[in-house]
């Protein structure tokens, strides 16, 4: 089978197509024939050796995608060959088979295309735990979603809508605020504005935002720190910019504040916790409440020009890479 492999720490250029044999599920094992793959930041991450769980090379990339059941390992209850499945967690999904642990599969609804299914997992999980369980957003607060164009932003604008919330939008071009206010973000702004501590106080009378999604990291993140409303909680759920960042913790103290972490990880092993966000999501993508934006496509062996147009801030929605 054709698959992508990275033998050394590195950028797209470490991106290598190769062949490899099919694999055989093994007990509590599914193998999927992979349709399509949705492409994560943390894909570039990992790849790069920088992710939170260390990279063992030789290895392939891909947390998430979605495709037809081929066959099914020893023990497996409750799925069959055939049926179209997505899942997410681990690694491996970068080739045109990949092997998952038979609970880390979720159904995929009949009106959900392949590139859709493969959109869902990470982005949607991340943004329910980062606003429902982390932040626990109350209806009518502010959130701020930053790269609110991207994957985990366009996800995040549609989950926080149906928790009630109003909605500040951040990127980085005209055309992305245009399809976030789409999706419903009430306020967008340009992140290269200059003045966008002031930007976000007027739009919300003053108080500043209870809720901010912060992905990028580095020297924005004390900018963040100061959009902040009273009690406000900043959830730390990425560091795109790769940069470290600094606060004075003391500063928390005045208006109540929090910083909270978000990953997704540790969630998929927490049964209870993945058995709310599910119970959550499911029903909203089954009636089209929530509808993953399936952004630009590649075919698998383009990976290293799909890792090349993210970190080129170009992606809109997920990106796809098709076998
Ligand atoms: N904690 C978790 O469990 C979790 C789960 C999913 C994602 N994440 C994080 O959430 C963020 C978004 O992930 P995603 O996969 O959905 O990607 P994405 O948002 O589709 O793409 C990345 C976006 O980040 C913005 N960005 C800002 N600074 C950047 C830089 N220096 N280089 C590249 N992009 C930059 C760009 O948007 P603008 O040009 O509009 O600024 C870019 O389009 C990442 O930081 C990722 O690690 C975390």
């Amino acid at each position: 089978m054709k698959a992508i492999q990275v033998h050394r720490a590195g950028g797209p250029e470490v991106l290598e197509l190769t062949d490899l044999p099919k694999p055989h599920p093994g007990p509590g094992q599914v193998l999927v024939k992979v349709e399509a793959v949705g492409l994560n930041f943390a894909d570039i991450l990992y790849v790069a050796g920088e992710y939170l769980v260390r990279t063992r090379y030789p290895t392939i990339p891909g947390m998430e995608f979605a495709g037809v059941i081929e066959a099914l390992g020893e023990g497996v209850e409750g799925l069959h060959p055939g049926q179209r499945v997505a899942a997410l967690g681990g690694s491996g999904a970068f080739a045109e088979y990949a092997l998952v642990p038979a609970r880390s599969v979720l159904p995929v609804p009949a009106q959900m295309s392949a590139a859709e299914a493969a959109a869902f997992p990470v982005s949607y999980f991340t943004a329910y735990f980062a606003l429902a369980t982390q932040a626990r957003a109350r209806p009518g607060e502010w959130v701020l979603v930053q790269a609110a164009a991207g994957a985990l932003g366009t996800a995040s604008i549609q989950v926080a809508k149906v928790l009630g919330l109003r909605v500040i939008a951040l990127a980085s071009s005209e055309e992305k605020l245009a399809l976030c206010q789409g999706l419903g973000a009430e306020v967008a702004l340009l992140n290269t504005q200059g003045d966008l501590v002031d930007a976000v106080k007027n739009a919300t009378e003053g108080k500043g935002v209870d809720i901010l999604m912060e992905v990028v990291g580095g020297e924005g993140f004390a900018q963040s720190l100061k959009m902040l409303a009273y009690r406000g909680r900043l959830l730390v759920i990425g560091s795109a910019s790769r940069q470290m960042a600094q606060m004075y913790p003391v500063s928390l103290m005045k208006g109540n504040q929090s910083v909270i972490g978000v990953w997704l990880t540790p969630f998929l092993s927490d049964p209870a916790e993945m058995q709310a966000a599910t119970a959550f999501l499911m029903p909203l993508v089954a009636s089209g409440q929530i509808r993953p934006v399936v952004g630009q496509r590649f075919k698998l062996e383009e990976a290293a020009e799909a890792f090349r147009f993210v970190l080129s801030r170009k992606n809109t929605g997920k990106v796809i890479l098709e076998p």
